[in-house]
């Protein structure tokens, strides 16, 4: 059972500066709702129950966000706005949600660190907020891993395919395929170049992680960039136990630069019926010859 989230937001955006330089990049929209609202939706609807923010002094208004707003409840009253007033009351409550604080971005390893009270000695999903990944079928990606887990009772991290072109920016994985969608992973590289990367597998942000990675993470030192690095922990984690890989097989959209988040959000609104005709109308007028 996988029932708690870790979800660290506590980075700066530097990517998508200037329009994080006061709103949290969590909070970015896409169609109508904040991007990070369709990860903890996604972890809600593969079963996590308690979802742990790891935040920075800059970040309140994430906690705003799922917290309740008398004031704005008043108001909505008022104006008998009762599908906004069930809309905002189900984001409230999709989850019970709990608040810790990275003092200094030192890395995403780090960050998970420091929900390490708040998870306590359980099994936890990871979820960066960047990627937002969509199944056609409807099962989240996260809940399909959660089954690996379940019959595993190992890690499991979350890889995807990439071009040989933009194997150095991700986090690949060397390994065995042990199912059409499963790899038992043999080690692990943080940003190789083409030329040393094992495979075209690349971690994407989700993972199902068991909880002896925060003893580890204690004892990892900085890595590449003076971060702690999460792929440096998981290497150790691979010494003590098996992880597995499951490719997704997917579209995962990543959010964390300026048009990776335009395109995600054109993308979400045009499956939205409310928002596809007016959208569509006006793409259909763009001419893109060019
Ligand atoms: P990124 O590497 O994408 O960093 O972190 P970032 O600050 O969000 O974005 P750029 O690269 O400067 O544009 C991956 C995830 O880990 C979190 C980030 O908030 C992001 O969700 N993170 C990273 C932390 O919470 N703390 C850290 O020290 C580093």
């Amino acid at each position: 059972m996988v029932r708690q989230a870790v979800i660290p937001v506590a980075g700066w955006g530097t990517r998508v500066l200037p329009a994080t330089k006061s709103l949290p990049k969590p909070l970015l929209p896409v169609a109508d709702l904040p991007t990070i609202y369709y990860v903890v939706e996604e972890a809600v609807q593969s079963g996590v129950e308690h979802i742990v923010f790891v935040t920075s002094r800059h970040m309140r208004a994430v906690e705003d966000f799922f917290d309740e707003n008398p004031e704005l409840t008043r108001t909505l009253e008022a104006k008998k706005n009762t599908a906004m007033l069930d809309r905002l009351h189900h984001i409230e409550t999709m989850a019970h949600f709990s608040f810790v604080r990275q003092a200094q971005p030192l890395g995403l390893g780090h960050a998970v660190l420091m929900a390490r009270e708040a998870i306590g000695h359980d099994a936890f999903a990871l979820l960066l907020g960047d990627d937002l990944m969509w199944s056609p079928d409807g099962v989240p990606c996260l809940q399909r891993m959660i089954d690996v887990y379940n019959q595993r009772h190992a890690s499991v991290i979350a890889t995807m395919p990439v071009p040989d072109a933009d194997v150095s920016r991700y986090g690949i994985i060397a390994g065995e395929r042990i199912g059409p969608q499963l790899m038992q992973v043999r080690d692990m590289v943080e940003k190789p170049p083409l030329a040393e990367a094992p495979s075209n597998q690349a971690v994407v942000g989700r993972y199902v992680l068991t909880p002896e990675i925060f003893d580890i993470l204690a004892h990892t030192p900085p890595g590449r960039g003076g971060e702690i690095q999460i792929t440096d922990g998981l290497c150790s984690l691979l010494a003590q136990q098996p992880i597995f890989a499951y490719e997704f097989a997917g579209q995962r959209y990543d959010t964390g630069d300026t048009v990776g988040w335009l395109t995600t959000s054109i993308a979400y609104a045009l499956r939205r019926p409310e928002f596809a005709p007016g959208l569509k109308a006006y793409l259909r007028t763009l001419d893109l010859a060019e």
